[in-house]
């Protein structure tokens, strides 16, 4: 098993790193492909292990794929099938994102109940209604769900949560339908945006991402396109508060700082100064500790989800009391246990924690919760706890981070990845 080792925390992080492209809009823009029988070609995709079981089901599917560096041709000519293998779906959640686009070109899908980050039961009702509401069928055994029903036809749905990956499947349901889709409260994500102009850049018609209601015109055929992802607004969140919690300064190239606007406010809410440049951010945190906050994560464009983990190690830190409610995830509070660890007070009563600021975090043998966000949060608490921290069961950090590690050390922490034996955690 590997575990990242922070040989020594406390030592301010200095210097500037590129930000990847987005694993969120990756994702669903990989699903996409499928759509049409041709080639694609995407740039600035990260490589991470959530891209590769992504690739993996392509490659199931009957795809080719090539990858150069962060660029990756996808040829989907030739897919052969409509069955998501179960062992792929147990990897990784966003393997849903395939029922719209293989009920959109075959009219049929077969998947099992899908994995991903343990916080909370995540079911996948709203899709199957959603898609069912677009005329499809839907049969349940067995822990498989097999989807049927010839083409898809427009429809006017109205979503009873903003839910991200619905509201991309109906957008990828809908973009070869037959007539007009209208998604009312659909999500606002900008990887939704990004969606949109990949689709759009295929050929396809839609209007309204970034809003709540989004309009699809169905076309019968599409075509291959080139697209570059947009950045990874939660990986720059999560170096943002690398440099706030280890006292640094540190510069991040490659963000959209209007992605990132409710973090932001945070971070300087906290008392830490952000300078804002073209496609650059850089934070200034020497000497300050941080300001208590209160922190409720709602969809976008309020407080992600996503970010809270990283902001509760932050606050761990922090001059007296924060509270943090978690609005979207039913169990996405198992990093407090960890942090305590690390000599954190926190106190999680349902879906609230309430964090005591301490004056010092303390070196310790911490496992990563099977989440990632949870996992990059311990690692934030390390880079800033007193002499040595390992970190173990990174395997969830690294489904979602592109060489977390080594823009670590570019920043100038003493980190290293390591194999750790079921001795050494029994130790
Ligand atoms: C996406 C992101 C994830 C982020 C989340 C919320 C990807 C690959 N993942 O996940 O990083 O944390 O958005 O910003 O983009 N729900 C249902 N039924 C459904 C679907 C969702 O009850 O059919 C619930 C979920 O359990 C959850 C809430 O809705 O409590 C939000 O989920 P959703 O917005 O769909 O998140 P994901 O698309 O899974």
């Amino acid at each position: 098993m590997e575990g990242i080792k922070i040989c020594q925390g406390e030592k301010p992080l200095k210097g500037e790193i590129k930000i990847s492209g987005s694993k969120n809009a990756s994702l669903p823009i990989m699903a996409a492909t499928v759509l049409e029988p041709a080639e694609y070609i995407l740039h600035d995709v990260p490589v991470l292990r959530d891209i590769k079981v992504m690739q993996a089901v392509l490659k199931a599917l009957g795809g080719r794929i090539e990858q150069k560096g962060n660029s990756m041709l996808i040829d989907t000519r030739d897919l052969n099938s409509t069955e998501i293998p179960d062992y792929l779906m147990r990897k990784m959640r966003a393997s849903i994102l395939f029922m719209g686009p293989l009920l959109g070109r075959f009219g049929k899908v077969k998947v099992s109940q899908p994995g991903g980050c343990s916080i909370g039961p995540r079911p996948i009702d709203w899709h199957v209604k959603g898609l069912s509401q677009m005329g499809a069928n839907f049969k349940e055994s067995h822990g498989f769900l097999t989807g049927w029903g010839g083409s898809l036809k427009g429809k006017e749905i109205h979503l009873d949560f903003p839910s991200v990956g619905t509201t991309e499947n109906l957008m990828l349901g809908a973009a070869k339908a037959q007539g007009n889709t209208v998604i009312r409260n659909a999500a606002r994500e900008p990887e939704i945006v990004d969606l949109q102009n990949f689709l759009n850049s295929m050929g396809a018609e839609i209007i309204g991402a970034g809003t709540d209601m989004i309009k699809i015109t169905g076309k019968k055929s599409l075509s291959g396109t080139e697209h570059t992802v947009i950045p990874d607004r939660i990986e720059a969140g999560t170096f943002l508060l690398a440099g706030a919690i280890t006292k640094g300064e540190v510069k991040l190239l490659n963000v959209i700082p209007e992605h990132l606007e409710s973090v932001i406010a945070k971070i300087r809410e906290a008392g830490f100064e952000i300078k804002e440049e073209g496609e650059t951010l850089t934070i200034l945190s020497t000497g300050i500790t941080p300001n208590s906050l209160d922190i409720k994560t709602y969809p976008y464009p309020g407080f992600p989800t996503d970010m809270q983990p990283q902001f509760m190690a932050l606050l761990s830190l922090a001059r007296g009391t924060s509270v943090i409610t978690e609005n979207i995830f039913e169990n996405r509070m198992k990093h407090a246990e960890e942090l305590k660890r690390l000599g954190a007070n926190i106190r999680v009563e349902g879906k609230t924690a309430i964090i005591q600021g301490v004056q010092r975090l303390y070196g310790a043998f911490v496992e990563s919760p099977p989440a990632l966000r949870a996992g990059a949060a311990l690692v934030l608490a390390g880079l800033a706890a007193e002499g040595e921290t390992l970190v173990a069961d990174i395997e969830h950090i690294e489904r979602g981070y592109d060489n977390l590690v080594g823009k670590l050390k570019k920043l100038g922490a003493e980190v290293e990845l390591i194999k750790i034996s079921e001795e050494d955690k029994n130790a």
